[in-house]
């Protein structure tokens, strides 16, 4: 009786369109339902903010359906506004449903006027082994997208600053012989660059994946390669629907996944997490003054006790980030970091996690557990 009470209650405060969410809590969309846009982003357009998040089902985990959207106003009462990008029904298509779509990310591009997404795609029943960044397009916030294609990244060309001895080096080594991974011999031969060797003729890996545009428009696709172990940012073309060829590699052989970026005064900062597939870890944080680098790497950005079932600050409060956005950039409102609290049991019911990030006086952010969801 209690549960039906409660649960009548979410359904009501949600139609109305007061509630507050919750971190720790599942969220409901403005009919009642658990928000279902996981490892995703949100833009502003007009007056409107759109949430597009990996659809995920209750059990199992690849992806049925595709990328959803959500709307709302305020950040707080969400509409369902559907599916933006189907999973196709064509046996052999790239995104053919049983395909994995993860980390969907939105990007208005103001010169085409078109809306550009990116994601990390895994071809049907090929596990993790595919690797790729799909991109879709429309012409309007809510889709449908329309898929352009899916590939590596990269093929045949060197990081931007890569040196004539670098480049040596990384041709030197062999990846077909290190069977034992985490030796020191073997760490050392993938901080030369025996991954990006390897993937120099068919692309480099992408998996999980951001993208960030700058002040003058221009976008940037960051993303975990070299088997996870090594982070690449590529320039995007203008239209935001290729890569430029310009690229450049961040802490390789970290380690690092689930890249969120964001810039303040000047200062980009990258925050990531290890990798250890759905169980949460310690966040990394990176900073640097050009997107290019050098990146220098400083201690996880979260502190204190609280989060989620008990994750204090060392596993990030039970989540993994996924995107970091403003409200208001004029109004100066708090960044916020937006995460997954990832439940493998019953994808769909990954819960949401938005923090307010703060800052030290010397311009370094921090994040503390508050179960409020900042404006
Ligand atoms: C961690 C990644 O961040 C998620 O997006 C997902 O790929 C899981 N790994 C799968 O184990």
């Amino acid at each position: 009786m209690e549960r039906i009470f409660l649960v009548l209650t979410v359904v009501w405060l949600s139609a109305v369109g007061g509630r507050a969410q919750q971190n720790g809590e599942l969220w409901p969309d403005v009919g009642g339902k658990h928000i279902n846009a996981h490892g995703g982003n949100i833009i502003r357009y007009g007056e409107t903010y759109y949430w597009y998040g990996e659809n995920r089902p209750y059990r199992g985990f690849t992806t049925e359906v595709g990328v959803e959207v959500y709307s709302s106003k305020d950040l707080r009462a969400w509409t369902d506004e559907g599916v933006a990008l189907a999973v196709s029904e064509e046996a052999g298509s790239d995104i053919e449903r049983g395909c994995i779509m993860e980390r969907p990310k939105v990007l208005y591009n103001a010169k085409t006027g078109k809306f550009v997404m990116l994601f990390h795609l895994e071809l049907k029943g090929c596990g993790y082994e595919a690797a790729r960044v799909a991109f879709a397009v429309s012409d309007t916030p809510t889709g449908p997208f329309r898929f352009v294609r899916s590939t590596r990244i990269n093929a045949n060309v060197w990081p931007f600053d890569y040196t004539a001895k670098q480049q040596k080096a990384a041709m030197k080594t062999d990846a077909s012989k290190w069977e034992k991974w985490w030796t020191p011999q073997w760490m050392g031969e993938t901080q030369k660059g025996m991954y990006l060797w390897r993937d120099m003729k068919g692309g480099q890996m992408s998996r999980d994946m951001t993208v960030y545009v700058d002040d003058d428009g221009r976008a940037y696709h960051i993303t975990s390669s070299q088997e996870n172990l090594t982070l690449l940012v590529s320039e995007l073309t203008d239209d935001y629907l290729d890569f430029t060829g310009k690229y450049n590699q961040i802490a390789p052989g970290g380690q690092n996944e689930a890249p969120c970026i964001f810039k303040r005064n000047g200062v980009y900062w990258l925050i990531c997490s290890g990798c250890t597939g759905w169980e949460p870890n310690e966040a990394r944080m990176f900073r640097s003054e050009s997107i290019w680098g050098p990146w220098t790497q400083l201690p996880s950005p979260f502190v204190g006790e609280g989060g989620y079932h008990g994750f204090a600050a060392n596993k990030t409060f039970g989540a993994q980030g996924t995107y970091i956005f403003r409200k208001n950039e004029e109004a100066g409102t708090p960044y916020v970091f937006m995460a997954d609290i990832w439940n493998p049991r019953h994808l769909s019911e990954s819960l949401h996690l938005w923090l307010p990030i703060g800052f030290e006086a010397d311009g370094r952010p921090v994040i503390r557990w508050q179960q409020q969801v900042p404006d």
